[in-house]
């Protein structure tokens, strides 16, 4: 008799079949005006660690470490109700915020988050309302943020002791505005004319703003693909992103499906690529959209406090997701999957960043600490910025009841950039929870290259949690026996794990 075979996957690695550089935009991440991801997250004045702006250096420090790129703000669904000239100048009016049922105090606001963009080392991705607001306020943020002086709004910045243009490149045109839980929501054609006027109107008070139209809320919209085909035709020309927006959660138990939550992610991503080449050559146009994935993550949205509740408060508790091993797993193989479109996905955002369904997590007064979440994210941003090459895995298949079979590897191999371009780093996840998986490489294009090392996020109890008590109780551990032998490396990959195997020479 013999022995069944242990699972296995087989890649090959070769410089000269590159899907393209990775733009630095991809490892984004989200600040909303929600729960406590603002206040009592970044900004804690009174916290023993905040600094002369209010913000808390715990924080500050653990979002330069886990690498992140670019910041988009204030929203998300808060943002279909703002008025921005409430959170800059002396006078900062409290309001009602009904998109989370909170009370905004607006002590933080535009200014105060370019001064965290730039402690932070980070580009701001500005959202704005075009909800309950429209163009016409669009531009004269624009005009507050971006222009020079000698007008009423760029001289209002300069009087609020900000004397330089905050220079502002990327902005959103609105949020989830086909949901019908968007203040504002409106039809695909209504908001495709307000979008490509917007879009006209900032592009006439600044050319080189880089501009993202609203694309579905997540991919089972009913209106999914034909909402991006619709908006598309109103503000092709005046637009250069259509926004993709994703969060999954394992649901009752079905961990295989939820660790195959990329194939739902790839099909979006191929779904909204063709509608925009459709649009494309119906347009008769040259340039292509890309995409900006500007939310995903796990959320377990089963939390999501309830719209009926009474109270209006300041910084509630809320969406505060404490994520396990099996998160982070899958939140690794998103951004595999985003790597490996990185040539139509050229920006994207882990949403959020504090506290909110967020890889950092802090106390009032307290510790800050990293999610499990945390450790894939700066994993990829640190090492994920280069030549993504072209991998396609033969590999062991599973059944899952939401995909069908599935590989059990899931990989991407990336390149440094210049001049380290002779290191190349695979991102792998095992999606089995009971099989090691052994992984055969064909390296031998790559040079006489070695492991540098591999580390994982695996762990026995695929629940564990970090927390402030705990905070390491997940952290990336060493593995050995990984090697390249003969222009061959071989690897096991632990069950249910997230891989960094790094391979150079001396
Ligand atoms: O990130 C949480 C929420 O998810 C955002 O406010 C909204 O845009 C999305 O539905």
């Amino acid at each position: 008799m013999t022995e069944p075979a242990l699972p296995h996957a087989s890649i090959t690695l070769d410089p000269e079949f590159a899907i393209g550089e990775a733009d630095p935009r991809l490892f984004g991440s989200f600040v909303e005006h929600l729960g406590r991801c603002v206040y009592t997250g970044l900004y804690e004045p009174d916290h023993p660690d905040a600094d002369e702006d209010g913000l808390r250096g715990d924080v500050l420090a653990l979002v330069r470490e886990l690498g992140v790129t670019m910041v988009r703000y204030p929203g998300g669904n808060f943002v279909s109700g703002y008025r921005w000239e409430d959170g800059v100048g002396p006078e900062r009016p409290r309001r009602l915020d009904p998109a989370w049922r909170s009370i905004e105090t607006n002590e933080f606001g535009l200014n105060e988050f370019m001064r965290f963009t730039s402690k932070s080392g980070v580009e701001p991705m500005m959202a704005l309302n075009l909800g309950t607001r429209g163009p016409s306020e669009a531009a004269e943020m624009l005009e507050y943020c971006n222009h020079p002086g000698g007008t009423a709004l760029s001289d209002l910045r300069r009087a609020h002791g900000i004397d330089k243009p905050h220079g502002i490149h990327l902005w959103c045109l609105g949020n989830e505005l086909d949901g019908p839980w968007q203040m504002g929501h409106k039809t695909a054609e209504e908001y495709g004319r307000v979008a490509a006027e917007a879009a006209r109107l900032m592009r006439m008070i600044d050319p080189d703003v880089r501009l993202v139209a609203c694309g579905s809320s997540n991919s089972s919209m009913p209106t999914f693909a034909s909402w991006e085909a619709t908006v598309l035709e109103h503000t092709y020309e005046h637009v250069d992103y259509v926004s993709c927006h994703a969060y999954y959660e394992e649901i009752a138990g079905d961990v295989d499906s939820f660790l195959a939550s990329a194939q739902d992610m790839e099909h979006f991503i191929d779904s909204v690529v063709a509608t925009c080449d459709h649009v494309r050559a119906k347009l008769r146009a040259v340039k292509r959209i890309q995409l900006s994935f500007d939310e995903w993550n796990v959320w377990y949205r089963r939390q999501r406090r309830v719209a009926d509740e009474p109270e209006w408060e300041i910084a509630p508790h809320l969406l505060e997701d404490n994520y396990t091993v099996t998160d982070a797993v899958v939140v690794g193989s998103l951004l595999i999957t985003l790597l490996r479109h990185c040539d139509r996905v050229s920006a994207a955002c882990l949403a959020q960043l504090v506290n909110v369904i967020a890889p950092i997590r802090t106390e009032r007064g307290g510790p800050a600490w990293k999610q499990t979440t945390f450790h894939p994210f700066a994993d990829a941003a640190r090492y994920g910025k280069g030549r993504v090459l072209r991998v396609e895995p033969r590999s062991t298949r599973h059944e899952t009841a939401e995909y069908g079979e599935v590989d059990q590897l899931h990989c991407v191999a990336v390149q440094d950039a210049a001049p380290d371009a002779d290191t190349t780093t695979i991102l792998a996840v095992n999606r089995s929870v009971e099989q090691p998986l052994n992984l055969h490489a064909e390296v031998r294009a790559l040079g006489d290259v070695r492991v540098l090392g591999h580390h994982v996020i695996a762990d026995a109890d695929r629940h564990a949690r970090n927390s402030a008590e705990h905070p390491d109780r997940v952290q990336p551990r060493q593995v050995t026996g990984a090697a390249v032998s003969d222009g061959q490396l071989t690897a096991q990959l632990p069950p249910l794990s997230w891989n960094v195997l790094r391979l150079g020479g001396d």
